[in-house]
């Protein structure tokens, strides 16, 4: 069985990470979306609620699970046996930074490869920290992050 692993923060999920998962998804036998934490980047949303968040967004895609993880992630995609970790590109600007990820990642497993799947066009310009930004000023965040976690997106910033 083929398992590959989308990891990120998703901080909250939006339609273009859910746009990679799908496409992921028909690549392998399983796929993982792993929860992470970067330590360095304060998240707004906790764990439980973003892996709800994209549990909720899936829209039955039979094939994905969504769970978090601790730790490094080489550790936790050996652990899930996975051979494949995957994650989208929007600009040359996110290739700088999934490169070294990719080569650091590579250092520590050569078994484990890395793939990029480059953004669908319509979602390039589109971040969780710009969805975050939006709905902290009450901007219109419908059609950039999935339908069904809108009201629970919202509700964070206007308690
Ligand atoms: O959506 P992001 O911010 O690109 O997600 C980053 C994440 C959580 C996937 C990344 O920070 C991560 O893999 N963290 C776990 C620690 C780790 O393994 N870092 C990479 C090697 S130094």
């Amino acid at each position: 069985m083929k398992i590959w692993i989308c990891p990120g923060s998703f901080d909250p999920v939006t339609k273009g990470h859910i746009d990679i998962i799908s496409r992921a998804g028909v690549m392998c036998d399983k796929l993982i979306v792993a929860v992470g934490e970067n330590k360095f980047k304060k998240s707004v949303f906790t764990a439980e609620e973003r892996v709800d968040f994209i549990r909720r967004s899936l829209n039955g895609l039979k094939n994905v699970e969504v769970e978090s993880f601790h730790g490094l992630l080489i550790d936790y995609a050996r652990e899930k046996k996975a051979i494949c970790i995957v994650k989208g590109l929007r600009a040359v600007s996110d290739f700088e930074y999934e490169m070294q990820m990719a080569f650091l990642n590579k250092r520590m497993d050569e078994e484990i490869e890395t793939v990029f799947l480059m953004t669908n066009i319509n979602y390039s310009f589109l971040s969780s920290s710009a969805v975050k930004e939006l709905a902290l000023h009450g901007g219109p965040i419908e059609g950039l992050i999935p339908d069904a976690i809108i009201d629970d997106v919202r509700k964070k910033f206007f308690k």
